[in-house]
């Protein structure tokens, strides 16, 4: 969200000056308001690139989990459908016959039961999936309350204080009141006991992550669900779990198969993840899956016409562009399991890589995690006396353009403050050993500077 800007008489900043030699500009170009002429297209597009070569390289990017590589064929396929409105079913049958495929090997890769009508849409991304997978929660609790003749007025959603702002916002939009596990020291996510301790008669569900943004941990999905059985024995409240498998979705399959996370727990109802994180593809894309019609009420779904008859639909928004699915596709076909497995090695070797010649070279860092799960790993500056802390070295390697995040772990654990880095397709062993070389350098100039003084906060990250 942005305010409006004040421009009140010709202030100098609310005019873009370009100055390209071939003359191809003469006069200003207002910052804030629609030019009255327009410009050739060259000229415009000069305009824009030159602004945005200021922002970071993507590429050098290591706080987003976000895709910022995919091949040329991919991106040609995404030019050559971005011109598709997804929603248009009709008119683009072919396009909802593929995210149709994506749906079925999504809730396949998730082990959904044979027997099982598992329903599931593309999103915009996890957010969107979070927001429609806690919309099928609540409305399902409400009924089942006023079935019961129970008052369905105080909703509550169970999850770990490590959780992705996302269900912050649904539980603030949606008047859910959220029930926080805090973290302790050396618990970094959700607790099973201590989920199943905050659940009572008004709650919707409890939310597991595969893959806390916090340190790329999973949180224990089955562990979770056992306590709730044992809820349910106990109390005879019949609790469902979503897994918000942001990172992990596209992960786990692949690299950790016989963890049980997903639709062979039968207590998990739901399952999102992100296509533009460990999915591949570049922003914009979002899966959910429930594991059967019962579990999205119907209520929630409407219809859109398609090929003359009627398609369900199940979105926040309408209109989006079907690049992203078709590139989600693409990707499908061309990786297959043995391709995803390759890339997600990979990206998990380079990160234990990273993390442990870290460690091992620099007594005073101290891992969090090692990239071992999500390849994403955490670590702390250990030494009291450093004279240094992980803000000032988030700053530093900025130097070079790398953007690694320093942030402090939420309630019970403020006192922690990390950086983390993510490792994405594209960053390889060499740029990992580029970075490892601009670490050494940092920590050696802190060395040499012992008056250097340490930074407390800092950071811009917003889990
Ligand atoms: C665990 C988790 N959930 C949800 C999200 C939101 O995902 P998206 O950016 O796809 O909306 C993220 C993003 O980092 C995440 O890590």
């Amino acid at each position: 969200m942005y305010a409006k800007k004040k421009i009140a008489g010709g202030e100098p900043d609310s005019y873009l000056v370009p100055a390209y030699a071939r003359g191809a500009l003469e006069s200003r170009v207002p910052r804030y308001r629609m030019p009255q002429a327009g410009m050739l297209p060259e000229t415009a597009y000069d305009i824009i690139r030159d602004e945005l070569m200021l922002d970071g390289n993507a590429r050098l990017n290591l706080a987003s989990f976000v895709t910022t590589w995919m091949e040329p064929q991919a991106e040609r396929l995404m030019r050559e459908s971005f011109d598709k409105n997804i929603i248009d079913h009709d008119e683009y049958p072919q396009t909802a016959e593929i995210e149709s495929r994506c749906v079925n090997i999504i809730a396949r890769l998730w082990n959904s039961p044979e027997n099982e009508e598992a329903m599931g849409t593309s999103t915009i991304g996890s957010s969107e999936a979070a927001m429609l997978a806690g919309m099928a929660l609540l409305k399902r609790w409400r009924q089942r309350r006023r079935d019961a003749g129970r008052p369905a007025d105080r909703p509550n959603l169970v999850m770990g204080i490590n959780i992705q702002v996302c269900w912050e916002k649904f539980c603030t939009y949606w008047d859910v009141e959220p029930r926080y596990v805090p973290m302790e020291t050396g618990r970094y996510h959700l607790g099973a006991k201590e989920a199943a301790a905050l659940c009572d008669e008004n709650t919707i569900g409890v939310v597991a992550i595969m893959g806390s943004t916090y340190d790329g941990s999973y949180e224990p999905v089955a562990e979770v669900s056992r306590e709730l059985d044992r809820l349910e024995q106990e109390q005879g409240l019949d609790i469902p779990v979503h897994v918000d498998a942001a990172s992990g979705g596209f992960i786990a399959p692949f690299l950790e198969p016989e963890l049980e996370w997903d639709f062979r727990v039968p207590r998990v109802c739901s399952i999102n993840a992100s296509g533009h994180k460990y999915g591949l593809v570049y922003p914009g894309v979002g899966w959910v899956v429930w594991r059967s019609r019962e579990a999205l009420p119907e209520e929630l779904v409407f219809e859109v016409s398609y090929l003359g008859g009627k398609m369900p639909t199940f979105s926040l928004n309408f209109s989006r562009p079907a690049s992203q699915v078709v590139a989600q596709y693409y990707n499908f076909l061309r990786l297959g399991r043995d391709g995803y497995r390759r890339v997600l090695a990979t990206c998990r070797d380079t990160a234990l890589y990273l993390s442990h010649s870290l460690a091992e070279n620099h007594p005073e860092i101290r891992l969090v995690s090692d990239g071992g799960q999500v390849p994403a790993f955490a670590f702390s500056i250990e030494a009291e006396d450093a004279g240094f802390t992980v803000f000032d070295l988030s700053q530093r390697l900025r130097d070079r353009g790398w953007q690694v995040p320093a942030y402090h772990f939420p309630r019970n654990c403020e006192q922690l403050a990390v950086m983390r880095i993510v490792v994405r397709e594209g960053f390889n062993r060499d740029l990992a050993d580029v970075l490892l070389a601009d670490f050494r350098r940092h920590l050696e100039w802190f060395a040499a500077h012992p008056e250097h003084r340490p930074r407390r906060s800092g950071s811009h990250f917003r889990h």
